[in-house]
């Protein structure tokens, strides 16, 4: 059949409250103008993130059920343990209350001064946490993944050949080399089986570990089986199992690709670092065989581990990013093609191209498909990621995005098909929208808290 369906039905259901414009304009003047200070009950359907938002299986709210709260050695512990030496071969497991609490741990020891990490392309968190430690965070993106329209199948991969110039250079300055997958900052794109196993060999020449930032591994494995040739005939789970026997270890939030509201870990092979990271984890997080969370989440995380195997699952979720997007390209909307994993981007500096970077493209639109429709959405541009020079001059990101995160399993096709009809007719009227101008703005990860007005 052509139609693919949602592979579950509804059990449990949440209403959404409904709000006019004249009081969006009102909530919207009290946070700032920032999404992020909204309340989730003032919006009709929330795209802020796929992070934390899943809805869960009745499987996994048995497992709520099911969880063993025992301080040490909880039998949730070793479920969740066994699941994820399954998927990714790693042998140490420590699991934390989100991905950014592996980040910490991990950069808190390998991280400071003089130290430098290179990745595809850092999400913000990561990189917030390498500068946090002292050291640099650098991006290495291959050509095609910086531009927003080329229509190519592996978007986030890696520039090899920089990567390798790179060590050469500064091999003694980094302890280890990451690759997002899927790349979120560039649109959700993936990176090929073939550029983990390329990364792999330069790591191996410079002998450097390979750490994967791996919250959307199955999302990436989706793509991996249909875009690569040899991969058509493999099952999801040999796709992961190979992804992550090139690495020699990962960070995780399990807020995405694991289907749980809450949760993360670290994974990896080298004995005296996972010594390391327990202990401070046991300072930071709490005893080992729970982390940062309670015997019932890590029971949720492994049964979504294994319910995001499912390839009825993936088809259907990468088939409602693409859905969203073929809509939006009907109607000349410009975005990153072809549509990632996990979210759709829209290209806020060809939406706006009246709107300079520094008045923030992506800002005004997220504020308008809020106006317009009460869609919440997310800046991925200056606001998220502009810097300043030594004058205090603006320094524009590579690209100016708006990002639509689809929650996974909670929005059903006329939930999309509304958010299709917002953000249409809002470039219909593209060029009423102004800029933006910051009144307010903390000193690390401004997009928050920051407070805006709109340039009259
Ligand atoms: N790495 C990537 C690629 C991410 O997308 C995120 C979170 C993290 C690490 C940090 O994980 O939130 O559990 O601490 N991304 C969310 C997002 C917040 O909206 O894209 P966390």
């Amino acid at each position: 059949m052509k139609t693919i369906i949602e592979p579950f039905r509804i059990k449990s259901v949440e209403p959404i409250y409904f709000t006019t414009e004249t009081q969006r304009q009102q909530k919207l003047k009290e946070v700032g103008s920032n999404l992020f200070g909204l309340k989730g009950d003032d919006v009709i359907i929330d795209l802020l993130t796929d992070s934390g938002t899943s809805a869960m299986s009745a499987k996994q709210w048995a497992g709520i059920m099911e969880g063993d709260e025992s301080y040490a050695g909880s039998r949730s512990f070793y479920r969740f343990e066994a699941m994820v030496k399954k998927i990714t071969g790693l042998q140490y497991v420590i699991p934390t209350h989100q991905g950014r609490a592996a980040e910490k741990i991990l950069f808190s020891i390998i991280g400071g001064e003089g130290v430098i990490i290179p990745n595809n392309t850092h999400f913000d968190t990561t990189r917030a946490n390498i500068e946090f430690s002292g050291a640099k965070a650098i991006d290495l993106l291959n050509a095609q993944g910086k531009i927003p329209d080329l229509i190519a199948y592996f978007k986030g991969n890696m520039d090899t050949a920089k990567l390798d110039a790179f060590l050469l250079e500064n091999a003694s300055k980094v302890p280890l080399v990451m690759l997002t997958i899927t790349n979120n900052s560039g649109g959700g794109q993936p990176v090929a089986m073939q550029n983990i196993k390329d990364v792999k060999a330069i790591c191996d020449k410079y002998q450097k570990p390979l750490f994967l930032d791996a919250c959307r591994f199955a999302e990436n494995a989706y793509f991996i089986k249909t875009r690569e040739a040899g991969y058509e005939n493999k099952s999801i789970l040999e796709i992961c199992q190979e992804m992550f026997s090139y690495a020699d270890g990962m960070t995780m939030s399990a807020k995405k690709d694991a289907l749980v509201n809450i949760g993360g870990f670290l994974a990896l092979n080298n004995t005296e670092l996972a010594q390391k990271c327990r202990n401070v984890l046991v300072v930071t997080e709490g005893f080992p065989t729970y982390g940062g969370l309670a015997g019932r989440d890590l029971e949720a995380i492994a049964q979504g581990l294994e319910e995001i195997l499912d390839e009825n699952y993936l088809q259907y979720r990468i088939r409602t990013i693409e859905y969203l997007g073929d809509k939006l390209v009907k109607a000349g909307v410009p975005l990153i093609l072809p549509t990632g994993g996990h979210a759709v981007y829209l290209d806020a500096s060809k939406f706006c191209p009246h709107i300079p970077s520094h008045e923030f493209p992506g800002q005004a639109i997220a504020c308008a498909l809020y106006l317009k429709g009460g869609i919440r959405a997310c800046e991925i541009g200056s606001v998220m990621f502009g810097k300043t020079d030594e004058n205090g001059e603006p320094i524009a990101p590579d690209l100016e995005l708006v990002r639509l995160a689809i929650p996974r399993r909670v929005y059903t096709q006329s939930h999309i098909d509304y958010v299709a009809e917002v953000i249409i007719e809002v470039y219909e009227e593209r060029e009423k929208l102004k800029g933006y101008k910051i009144t307010h703005e903390p000193p690390m990860l401004r997009h928050f808290t920051a407070e805006f007005e709109e340039i009259a």
